[in-house]
């Protein structure tokens, strides 16, 4: 039996009495209400605009696997505990890649019979950790983990059902540092080094060999990438069943499901996308007698990346011969995307709201000691002054999982947006106590 999860509850304050989401106009002013309230920088979060995306995926999995299908969360995207008790009533499971992960979802009282639990390079605390909570799935991204896994299962006497995260060599139209499906990735096993791997397995009682995984990277739109992974993954798995023998039931092809960041082109058609699956696995599990395997996908970037607004304070203008540097009170330590893999945003200035205010090409930069720490290098935004507040659209997804205390800045708070209006913090801001608390 699954756990009830509590009741999802904020302290919410009403920001606007007007549905907040009616017109931009509007949305705008709701925003720097926010900011003035809550200060900058700050992380907005939309939650409509998560259930919107939750729904979305809920629905496509439905109809082309039925109830032989479950989304799985990438927690690395944004993970606290709130997020997870909402996704939980929406029907997804979790895919957590550290003990911290784990722990967050803990606390929120995730049912672990819907946690996955991946790492290529887990601690044996962390296996321990996720064992004695009982995750759904571990998934085994080597040898030397497999070793550890049989051994801590072995020491409590506890079974332990494993994916094995496999190389399938797909090589996903996306930047080099996001693609992690080929030959020489830090991540999984080639198809050869698993059949040795399951003699291994085959020497433990406690230890049991349920299916496969495959995460291919991130921020891919190509459909042909997500095809080329079914073939390749079910060919695989078809194989272990009839010439090995083994009893699978899962596969789980991972996520990557791309976002558009500046409304540029088409979104990504999560609809074919799956469709196109579900096509390849049914046919090749009919042509093989086999059944259809527990599908599990995982989305991360795509449930909540525009459901994220960052907003900052312009501190100073800076016209220099070459650029103008417009400096806010924010850092690549709450977006460290633009300098990890020059990633691009839309930014707008929302304290302008008149239509004659002239545009200029300004690099908004942060506050950290770092001539690259950029959040655009150029945007076209209306003239920016000291005071204005600058909304940079689509950061939901990989910024504040990735924030850091570079300088000793404190991270900013989450504030949450519902759709009736309220709003409340779901992270609150750092402290500098919370900074040091770790210091002896
Ligand atoms: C194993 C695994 N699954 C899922 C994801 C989520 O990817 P995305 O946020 O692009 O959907 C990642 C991200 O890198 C991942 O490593």
């Amino acid at each position: 039996m699954e756990e009830k999860s509590e009741i999802v509850k904020i302290k919410t304050s009403r920001i606007n009495k007007n549905n907040l989401l009616s017109s931009k106009f509007e949305l705008r002013n709701v925003m720097i209400e926010i900011a003035r309230k809550f200060g900058t920088p700050i992380y907005l979060l939309y939650e409509d605009e998560i259930l919107k995306s939750c729904s979305l995926f809920i629905e496509v999995l439905n109809k082309n696997f039925g109830s032989r299908a479950m989304p799985l969360y990438a927690c690395k995207a944004l993970s606290c505990k709130y997020l997870c008790k909402l996704l939980e009533k929406q029907g997804f499971g979790l895919d957590v890649s550290s003990g911290g992960e784990l722990f967050t979802s803990e606390m929120s009282k995730f049912p672990m019979r819907r946690v996955m639990f991946h790492g290529n390079n887990k601690t044996k605390d962390e296996i321990e950790y996720a064992i004695d909570l009982g995750v759904y799935r571990i998934v085994v991204d080597n040898l030397f983990e497999l070793k550890n896994i049989m051994s801590i299962s072995e020491q409590k006497k506890k079974n332990v059902d494993i994916l094995v995260r496999i190389k399938p060599d797909v090589d996903a139209f996306t930047h080099k540092s996001i693609k992690t499906g080929g030959k020489g990735s830090k991540f999984g096993m080639s198809f050869d080094e698993l059949i040795d791997v399951i003699d291994e397995i085959k020497k433990s009682s406690y230890v049991k060999l349920k299916g496969l995984h495959a995460h291919i990277g991130s921020q891919i739109f190509d459909l042909k990438s997500f095809e080329e992974l079914s073939e390749i993954m079910i060919g695989f798995y078809i194989n272990l069943i009839k010439k090995f023998d083994l009893q699978l039931e899962d596969l789980n092809l991972g996520g990557g499901f791309g976002v558009r960041y500046l409304n540029e082109g088409e979104e990504f058609n999560l609809k074919k996308c799956i469709s196109n699956v579900s096509y390849i696995i049914k046919k090749r599990c009919k042509e093989y007698g086999i059944e259809i395997p527990f599908m599990y996908f995982e989305p991360g970037r795509s449930i909540v990346a525009k459901a994220g607004v960052t907003l900052y304070t312009v501190g100073c203008v800076k016209k220099n011969e070459e650029n103008i540097q417009v400096i806010v009170d924010g850092s690549m330590n709450d977006n460290p995307r633009f300098a990890l893999y020059g990633a691009r945003y839309l930014i707008e200035n929302i304290s302008k709201r008149n239509v004659n205010v002239d545009r200029r090409v300004v690099c908004v930069s942060g506050r950290c000691c770092e001539s690259g720490d950029i959040i655009s290098p150029d945007c076209l935004i209306k003239d920016p002054e000291v005071g204005d507040v600058l909304a940079v659209y689509c950061t939901g997804a990989y910024n504040f999982s990735m924030s850091s205390n570079y300088n000793k800045f404190r991270k900013p708070p989450v504030v949450l947006v519902k759709g009736d209006g309220t709003c409340g913090e779901i992270v609150r801001r750092q402290t500098y106590d919370d900074m040091i608390s770790c210091e002896v």
